[in-house]
């Protein structure tokens, strides 16, 4: 059976025409004009952009004394009547601290849950002979990324020489190291302060992990991985400390990723300050939202090109979860949502606001994130011979979000009123339609599939001139192929 996406402007990271596109059994068969197939999907009056990807998420995850409530299920139906099409999940070693027990554990949980597919990420939490060596079962399994939790201290926190050491090993393996970038000792510090004077509530989260602790955390990260002479990517970037280290490294040739989340594009430090414990016990996440002038610098980033993805770190803990702190705001699990409302908050605040073309958006939310993690053009592009996860994106149809319509499992919505003036009509993944505006039917089940995502290729041949001439360090070393340009 072949389905022929009809009428619609197709819309990548660097082209936008009008076209069909023609998809048989899971993917892009053929792009052109009239096409015809066996089954015709309206996509008159919208655009045909490559489905979305959040690099970012925490599923079911075991985290602060509790388990994030998003399932595999309903975290990847929101995906999908969102627009998404693709997540990418963090695996957490279990008790026995075991990388491989960890993917297996991740593959048991939600492989029969998933209603589209799904890649992981590993938390490196620590660093002996036998992480070392199950690292590179890991990257033979299919994950080829790595992330350090820079705070968290007591808890998931590396120290700087097991950073140092795993980079290396990450370097080694083709492998592409992460950052959470806070810096624990001083967050424990603050926290304390905190709690000795007696504020106890959601505004101390924020007075106690300033902008400061991120851009130390961001600026030694980048320098261990000069050190050591790996790429790196810095998730949920949430200011211009973070940005500004970044901004300067990929200057001097660094490939430093640096991923904003949509809450910190969108919603601010004053959610801290509203008097209402839940409203801003539901908010609390590491980092904080920030106040405006880093909402300006992120956009700006992603206009510039120093920030290159737009992810969620959807980490759902309900109202019920997040009273565990209501006495000590360091208890409060830290997490918020977002899977489904990635791509219509960011079409709504950057397109509709001009701040980004709608190539850029394509860019953000899905090509470069496949490009950075090494599944392009699989995934994020729509190319003959690419899968067929495709969103028919209609301009045209606002809503407002609220708790009271979302597909995810939370009491509430972090956006709750925010009103979206884009929607996906339909969502395919791999051929199959997985949402279709109006119909609100769930998609199988299991229907997803786990994707390997494999090690990057040298690159040394490809440095460049300049380098060699301005940078005789730089020569020695052993950047991944990752493409230019992103
Ligand atoms: O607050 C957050 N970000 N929760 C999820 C875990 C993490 O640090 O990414
Ligand atoms: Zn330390
Ligand atoms: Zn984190
Ligand atoms: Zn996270």
């Amino acid at each position: 059976m072949s389905k022929v996406i009809k009428g619609g402007t197709v819309c990548t990271a660097d082209r936008t025409w009008k076209a069909d596109v023609l998809i048989e059994g899971e993917v892009i068969k053929q792009i052109g004009e009239d096409l015809k197939g066996d089954e015709y999907i309206d996509a008159e009056g919208a655009y045909v952009i490559p489905g979305g990807i959040d690099p970012h998420t925490h599923l079911e995850m075991p985290f602060m004394g509790t388990t994030a409530a998003e399932t595999f299920e309903s975290g990847t139906w929101a995906a999908a009547a969102g627009g998404t099409t693709m997540l990418v999940d963090f695996c957490l070693p279990g008790e026995d601290g075991s990388i491989k027990n960890a993917i297996n554990e991740w593959h048991r949980k939600s492989a029969p849950q998933i209603c589209a597919d799904i890649g992981y990420h590993m938390a490196i939490t620590g660093w002996n002979e036998t992480i070392f060596a199950e690292m590179e079962d890991a990257v033979k399994m299919g994950v080829n990324s790595f992330k350090h939790f820079m705070a968290y201290k007591g808890a998931l926190m590396v120290e700087d020489d097991e950073m140092f050491a795993s980079f290396q090993r990450c370097k080694e393996l083709g492998a592409l190291p992460m950052v959470h970038a806070e810096n624990g000792d001083v967050v424990d510090l603050l926290q304390k302060e905190m709690l000795a004077k007696g504020i106890t509530g959601p505004e101390a989260h924020a007075y106690s992990r300033p902008p400061e602790v991120e851009g130390e955390a961001a600026n030694r990260a980048i320098m261990i991985a000069d050190a050591v002479g790996t790429p790196l990517y810095i998730v949920h970037v949430s200011c211009e400390q973070a940005h500004e280290a970044i901004r300067r490294a990929r200057q001097k040739g660094m490939r430093i990723y640096g991923e904003p989340l949509i809450q910190f594009l969108t919603l601010d430090e004053s959610e801290y300050f509203k008097g209402d414990w839940m409203h801003s016990a539901r908010r609390v996440m590491s980092p904080p939202f920030r106040g405006k002038e880093h909402q300006a610098s992120l956009w700006a980033g992603l206009q510039s090109g120093s920030l290159q993805v737009v992810a969620t770190d959807h980490a759902a803990f309900t109202s019920e979860q997040k009273l565990m702190g209501k006495d000590n705001f360091c208890l409060i699990p830290n997490g918020s949502n977002g899977l489904e409302e990635r791509l219509a908050v960011l079409w709504t605040e950057g397109v509709e606001t001009g701040r980004l073309t709608p190539n850029e958006f394509v860019a953000a939310t899905s090509t470069n994130v496949a490009k950075i993690l090494n599944i392009y053009p699989k995934k994020g592009a729509i190319v003959e011979g690419a899968d067929a996860d495709i969103v028919v994106w209609d301009p045209k149809i606002s809503k407002t979000i609220s708790a009271a319509n979302h597909h995810s499992v939370l009491d509430y919505n972090v956006f709750e009123g925010f009103n979206v003036t884009a929607q996906a009509r339909y969502t395919l993944s791999r051929g199959d339609v997985i949402w279709a505006w109006g119909q609100n039917s769930q998609p199988q089940p299991g229907r997803g599939r786990f994707v390997p995502r494999p090690p990057f290729a040298s690159a040394t041949k490809a440095l460049s001139k300049w380098k060699e001439l301005n940078s005789p360090r730089q020569i020695a070393r052993d950047p991944m192929n990752i493409p230019a340009g992103i």
